[in-house]
């Protein structure tokens, strides 16, 4: 390998889930139950908190030496979430750490004693911290530091509290989606490449070939490097891994009003006049005199993604950035988080379902039809949308019609999968950067098996 990229598990902005995401994870959250036991001297637990702008959730993860997830307290899929999240407390980072201890003493009781000073945990945080004023997330950082060091049992390593990187979460999402689909230690053309939307930025990532990452361009200053070299129960992969601050679903609207300004925007449903507010800036979010149209709602949305922006490489997605070349890796993709949330909350897919295979065309012919709509028939069409984002319902088709398409190249016509959960052995398990992060935490201990580490 000639192009290795170091990365460091430190600092960035991920989008949190939002409120409606939530209410969406309640209403499918029919895990089912699973039984197995196994020798606990030989199996590893890993402890990660993600630390969203709306709370912080606890996951317990428990694998054997080959890296199956075996149960914790009868599930694969252990997690407890409280709210609000740490940024919350901007002005008392020690209450920030303090409201951590009840999730960190029901995690550590679900691992046995004897295995809790070799288990790692981890705390990744994420968009709310970042965007937080002076060093108040540093404080928040230092104050959880302290509190694992004095509360916990576990095993604090130095780089365990951190924000983390946007890049970081794509790569620990595709880890965690391909180990999930039992894709792992494949050649790259039978992984899956993913495309991650949250409430910040979107996140993509896939396998390229060893001669497009020893090729691959540098990104731009201040941007994380394009390629991310991973090995995997010795199988080396490069991935070619980008996150897109402010393309994420929240901070996307916000991009897309900012564009008409004062003015009326034709994504948003007739009817409608009001304000839109995010990371503290208010939008003008009022309806034209003629409600929203399809097609000047996806020429202020190109307009936003900056779809003609010059490209200094070969070829690019949107913003001016490298789109990794293509290729094998990215045949079959994944498209989850907010892109799941929407096509449900919008009627595209069933409720019960966890996944489904649809074409980037269904977005359109949804945003085609929602933007006939008028904001005061919208709660009556859209049952399953929170009443706060009822008047962004055309903008939020048309945007994901228009990131897929014509910001990430896709055919409109090409099968994806939007996936909020994936079936591993006879569970359902949530594919998202915590399970990636806990595969790299507990291959990096001394006393296991080097199954997958990055370079
Ligand atoms: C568990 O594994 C350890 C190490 O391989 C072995 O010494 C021990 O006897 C095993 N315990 C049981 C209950 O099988
Ligand atoms: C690792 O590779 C070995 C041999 O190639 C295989 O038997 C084993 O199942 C693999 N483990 C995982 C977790 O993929
Ligand atoms: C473990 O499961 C039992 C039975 O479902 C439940 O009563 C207990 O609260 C669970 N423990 C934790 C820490 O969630
Ligand atoms: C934050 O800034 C204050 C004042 O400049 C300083 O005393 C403190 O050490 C800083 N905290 C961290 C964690 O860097
Ligand atoms: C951790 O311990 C240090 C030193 O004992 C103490 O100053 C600090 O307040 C404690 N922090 C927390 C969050 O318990
Ligand atoms: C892996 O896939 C590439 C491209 O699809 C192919 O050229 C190569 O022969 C494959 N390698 C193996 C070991 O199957
Ligand atoms: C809004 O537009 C102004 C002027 O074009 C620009 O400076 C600013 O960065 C934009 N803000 C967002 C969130 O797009
Ligand atoms: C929108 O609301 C604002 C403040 O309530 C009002 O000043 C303005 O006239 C309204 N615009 C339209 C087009 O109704
Ligand atoms: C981008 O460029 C194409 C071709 O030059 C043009 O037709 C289109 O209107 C431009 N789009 C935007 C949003 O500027
Ligand atoms: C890359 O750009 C070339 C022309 O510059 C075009 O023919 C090709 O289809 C593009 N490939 C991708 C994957 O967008
Ligand atoms: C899902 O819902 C559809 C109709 O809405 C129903 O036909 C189907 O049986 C449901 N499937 C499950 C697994 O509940």
């Amino acid at each position: 390998m000639e192009f290795l990229s170091l990365i460091t598990f430190i600092l960035f902005l991920v989008p949190a889930t939002s409120s409606s995401s939530q209410h969406v994870n309640n209403l499918l959250s029919h895990r089912k139950i699973f039984l197995k036991t196994e020798n606990t001297s030989t199996t590893s637990y890993a402890v990660i908190f993600d630390g969203g702008s709306t709370g912080t959730r606890v996951h317990v993860f428990h694998f054997n030496q080959n890296l199956d997830l075996l149960p914790v307290n009868d599930t694969l899929e252990f997690y407890k979430k409280i709210s609000p999240g740490l940024s919350s407390y901007e002005d008392d980072p020690e209450e920030a750490a303090e409201t951590l201890i009840p999730l960190l003493e029901e995690a550590e009781s679900l691992v046995p004693e004897e295995l809790r000073a070799n288990t790692p945990v981890r705390l990744g945080a994420t968009a709310g911290l970042r965007l937080l004023d002076g060093n108040a997330s540093e404080e928040i950082l230092q104050a959880v530091r302290d509190m694992l060091s004095n509360e916990s049992s576990l095993n604090v390593q130095s780089d365990a509290v951190a924000i983390l990187e946007g890049s970081d979460e794509g790569s620990y999402m595709w880890v965690a989606m391909n180990y999930l689909l039992g894709n792992l230690g494949k050649n790259l053309s039978q992984t899956v490449g993913v495309v991650d939307l949250g409430g910040g930025s979107v996140q993509m990532a896939y396998a390229v070939s060893a001669n497009t990452a020893a090729n691959a361009p540098e990104a731009p200053d201040g941007d994380d490097p394009y390629i991310q070299t991973l090995v995997v129960n010795g199988t080396t992969y490069d991935l070619y891994v980008h996150s897109y601050l402010y393309y994420g679903k929240e901070a996307s609207r916000a991009v897309i009003l900012n564009v008409t300004g004062d003015s009326a925007n034709p994504c948003i449903l007739a009817g409608y006049n009001g304000t839109y507010t995010y990371s503290n800036v208010e939008y003008t979010a009022l309806a034209s005199a003629s409600g929203s149209d399809y097609d000047q709602c996806r020429e202020i949305v190109l307009e936003a993604l900056k779809v003609n922006e010059t490209c200094s490489y070969k070829n690019c997605t949107f913003g001016g950035i490298w789109n990794g070349g293509g290729g094998s890796g990215q045949d079959t993709l994944y498209i989850t988080t907010s892109f799941y949330y929407l096509v449900i909350q919008s009627g595209m897919v069933d409720s019960n379902k966890t996944s489904a295979t649809i074409y980037p065309e269904e977005y359109k012919i949804a945003a085609e039809k929602a933007c006939q709509v008028k904001y005061e028939d919208a709660q009556s069409t859209y049952p399953l949308l929170d009443e706060d984002v009822l008047p962004y319902i055309c903008l939020d088709l048309t945007y994901q019609y228009t990131l897929l398409v014509d910001g990430f190249g896709l055919d409109p016509l090409q099968e994806v999968v939007v996936a909020n959960e994936i079936e591993y052995q006879d569970s359902l398990m949530e594919a998202a950067w915590p399970l990636g992060s806990a595969i790299q935490a507990i291959s990096s201990l001394p006393t296991f098996k080097r199954l997958m580490y990055f370079i």
